[in-house]
């Protein structure tokens, strides 16, 4: 049968706007850019900080001064004055928290906010088939694609045109943990493993007529190595019974 099996990793970054608060999910290892979605203006007595989990301070930006980055963030993290927006680099799992904007004056105001969610790309899948059953008319195959840490078995059902999975799709809910789904498109048997930051997947062609020429060629196989046998007892026949007549003649002559 033809197999075809295809490996997939893309996204680092993802910002999603749930129950009213903005995630942002980032690759371990990757860059975090934050932006400050309005327009801010600093003067004299307003100056704007990022803090990190309300209590930690990031960086912060006084009227008409560099900003300043401190000492914990020191050369990870940058502060624009352009657009006050943050860069931290190399982002860690310790990173995952509420990262806040504030303008500092008589009244702290908050600017931004986002909840980052530091993620690990998820791991890849292995999409093997377990059984062929059926005939280049109808067929129905059964596969298992496995992480390294889970595994799932579903069953599709073909005919010439069309495909259906046997058992109901199970879709795992995801919530920011990875998804793991087995599912159809087109001709083709997805398994698919995904986060917010990364998937993997894994394909292969489903054709029952894949399976008869497989069959086919079976046949030809069987009728071929039956033939090499009769060949070789044959030819092991011949050799006998010459050695036995000239063994015959050799008696003869004495
Ligand atoms: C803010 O400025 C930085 C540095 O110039 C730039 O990389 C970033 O894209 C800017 N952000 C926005 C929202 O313009
Ligand atoms: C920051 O806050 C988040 C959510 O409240 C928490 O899960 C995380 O452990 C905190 N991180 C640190 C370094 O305090
Ligand atoms: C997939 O399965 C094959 C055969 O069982 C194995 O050799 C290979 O290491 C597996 N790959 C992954 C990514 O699990
Ligand atoms: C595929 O099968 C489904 C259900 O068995 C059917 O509803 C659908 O019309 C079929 N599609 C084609 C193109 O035959
Ligand atoms: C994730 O699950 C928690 C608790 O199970 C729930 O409170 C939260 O709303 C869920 N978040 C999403 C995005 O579904
Ligand atoms: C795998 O799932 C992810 C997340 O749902 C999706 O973005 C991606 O397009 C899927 N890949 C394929 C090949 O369908």
């Amino acid at each position: 049968m033809e197999r075809i099996v295809f490996f997939g990793t893309f996204l680092w970054l993802c910002s999603c706007e749930v129950n009213g608060f903005q995630y942002v999910f980032v690759r371990h290892g990757k860059d975090l850019h934050l932006d400050i979605g309005r327009s801010v203006v600093l003067d004299k007595k307003t100056d704007l900080i990022w803090k990190f989990n309300k209590t930690n301070n990031v960086a912060k930006c006084a009227f008409n001064n560099d900003p300043v980055v401190f000492d914990k963030y020191e050369g990870r993290a940058e502060l624009f004055r352009q657009n006050y927006s943050l860069l931290l680099k190399n982002v860690q799992h310790s990173d995952s928290g509420d990262y806040t904007a504030f303008m500092v004056s008589n009244e702290d105001q908050k600017v931004a906010e986002y909840k980052v969610i530091v993620q690990d790309p998820v791991s890849p899948v292995n999409l093997t088939v377990d059984s062929v059953s059926g005939s280049s008319e109808s067929c129905v195959l059964a596969v298992t694609c496995s992480t390294v840490d889970s595994s799932i078995h579903h069953s599709f059902r073909c005919d010439d045109k069309n495909c259906s999975q046997v058992k109901e799709r199970t879709f795992k809910p995801t919530n920011y943990s990875s998804s793991f789904i087995v599912y159809l498109q087109q001709d083709f048997i997805l398994c698919n493993h995904s986060n917010q930051v990364s998937w993997e997947y894994n394909k292969i062609k489903f054709d029952c007529k894949a399976i008869t020429v497989h069959s086919r060629a079976t046949l030809i196989q069987i009728s071929t190595s039956v033939g090499l046998f009769l060949l070789s007892v044959f030819i092991a026949l011949c050799i006998v019974t010459k050695c036995k007549s000239q063994s015959v003649f050799k008696q003869q002559q004495q």
